[in-house]
C-alpha cells in the first residue's frame, strides 16, 4: 500500500485528499499531525514548508516530493534528511498557470496598461498607441520546465522571444537563446519586458542589481515569478524611481508574506501579487506524483529530481 505523508499549513488544503485518492487508489493518505511513527512501514512526503526537523523524525521517508517547483521551502531545513531524494514538482497544471500569469504581464506591459490605469484615475482620455508585438523583446530569465512552456505560450503573440539560463540550449525557431554569465550583459541588453523564473540559488540571488538593471533598455519592465532573492529591491525602486525602468510585477518576495508597512505595496510602478502566479493544482499534481511512485516502485529514477550541489 501506498503511504503519503501529507504537509501543507494553508486554508483550502483539504483538496489534496481527493486528488490522491483519486490517483492513487487504496492510498493511505496521511494529513500532519497524522503521520504515525516510523514503524509504520515505508512512506513518501508530500509537502510544501514542512516544520523544520519534521522530516528527519521520519527515518521511513523513501522519497519527498515538493508540493512546488522550488525546493528552497524544504532545502532551508537544516535537519533535512542529505539522502532522501526530493522531486521537484513539474506538471501540467503548473505550467499552465505560470503560462496564463507570464502571458497576462506581458500583456499588460507591452499594452501600456500601467499607463492606461494612471489616466484613468485621473479621469484623463489618453490615447497611447503601443508598439506591435513583434517590435517588443520579451526575455526569459530561466529556460527550464516553466521558462520553456510559458515562451510556446508567448510565440504565437509574435514577441522577439530570448531565453537565458545556466547551460546552452539546442537551436529553435522563433527563441533566441543566451547561456551563462558571460551572456548575461547582453541578454539584459536586448529585453524591453523581463520574466523571472529562476530558482533561488546563491548564482542567482541579487542578479538583478543597480549594475545590471542599469543595462536593460529605458522603460525597459520587470517581472518576477521565480524567487524574490534574484532582485534587490532597494536597487529597483530606485531605478523605477530615476524612470529607468517603467514598473515591475513581483509575485515573491525573500520574506513572504510582504510586510503590510512595507513601501512597495503603495509604488505607483509596481504590481504585487502574493505568490499566486503558478498554484499547484492537486488532480495533476497527484497524477504527476503517482506517476513517479510507480516509476520509483519499478527500480526507476522518477523524473526531476533535485540536484542538491546545482540547487535546483
Ligand atoms: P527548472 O525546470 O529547474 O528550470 C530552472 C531554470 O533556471 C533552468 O533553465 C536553469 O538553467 C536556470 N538556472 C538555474 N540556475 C541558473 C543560473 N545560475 N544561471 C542561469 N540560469 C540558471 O525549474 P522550473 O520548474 O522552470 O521552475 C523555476 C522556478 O520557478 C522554481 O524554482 C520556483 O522557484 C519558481 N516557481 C514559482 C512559482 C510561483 O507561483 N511564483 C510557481 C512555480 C515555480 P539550465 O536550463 O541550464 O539548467
Ligand atoms: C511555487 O512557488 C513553486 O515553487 O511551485
Amino acid at each position: 500500500m501506498t503511504r503519503i505523508l501529507f504537509y501543507l499549513d494553508e486554508p483550502g488544503k483539504e483538496i489534496w485528499r481527493p486528488a490522491f485518492e483519486a490517483a492513487i487508489p487504496g492510498v493511505e493518505f496521511r494529513e500532519y499531525p497524522d503521520w504515525g511513527t516510523p514503524d509504520d512501514g515505508p512512506a513518501y512526503v508530500f509537502a510544501w514548508e514542512p516544520e523544520p526537523g519534521l522530516i528527519a523524525k521520519y527515518p521511513n521517508v523513501k522519497t519527498i516530493f515538493s508540493l512546488g517547483a522550488g525546493v528552497d521551502h524544504l532545502t532551508s531545513d537544516p535537519d533535512l534528511p542529505a539522502d532522501v531524494p526530493i522531486v521537484r514538482m513539474s506538471d501540467m497544471g503548473l505550467k499552465e498557470g505560470m503560462a496564463e500569469y507570464v502571458l497576462m504581464t506581458v500583456l499588460m506591459y507591452h499594452r501600456y496598461m500601467p499607463r492606461m490605469l494612471a489616466s484613468q484615475r485621473k479621469h484623463e482620455w489618453r490615447r497611447l498607441f503601443p508598439p506591435a508585438a513583434s517590435d517588443v523583446r520579451v526575455g526569459i530569465l530561466g529556460y527550464g520546465a516553466l521558462g520553456h512552456y510559458c515562451a510556446q505560450a508567448l510565440k504565437p503573440l509574435g514577441y522577439q522571444l530570448a531565453s537565458w539560463s545556466r547551460t546552452a540550449k539546442p537551436e529553435e525557431d522563433g527563441i533566441r537563446h543566451y547561456s551563462g554569465e558571460e551572456a548575461f550583459e547582453d541578454f539584459l541588453a536586448r529585453t524591453d519586458i523581463l520574466v523571472g523564473l529562476l530558482p533561488s540559488t546563491p548564482e542567482t540571488t541579487g542578479l538583478l542589481n543597480s549594475r545590471t538593471m542599469a543595462l536593460m533598455p529605458r522603460h525597459a519592465a520587470i517581472i518576477n515569478a521565480g524567487r524574490g532573492s534574484l532582485i534587490n529591491l532597494g536597487d529597483l525602486v530606485s531605478a523605477l524611481d530615476s524612470g529607468h525602468l517603467s514598473g515591475a510585477t513581483l509575485d515573491v518576495f525573500v520574506e513572504e508574506p510582504l510586510d503590510e508597512n512595507n513601501p512597495l505595496w503603495s509604488h505607483e510602478k509596481v504590481f504585487i501579487t502574493p505568490h499566486i502566479a503558478s498554484i499547484t493544482r492537486p488532480t495533476t499534481a497527484a497524477e504527476y506524483v503517482a506517476e513517479n511512485i510507480k516509476r520509483i516502485e519499478s527500480g526507476l529514477q522518477p523524473q526531476n529530481v533535485l540536484d542538491r550541489k546545482r540547487g535546483y
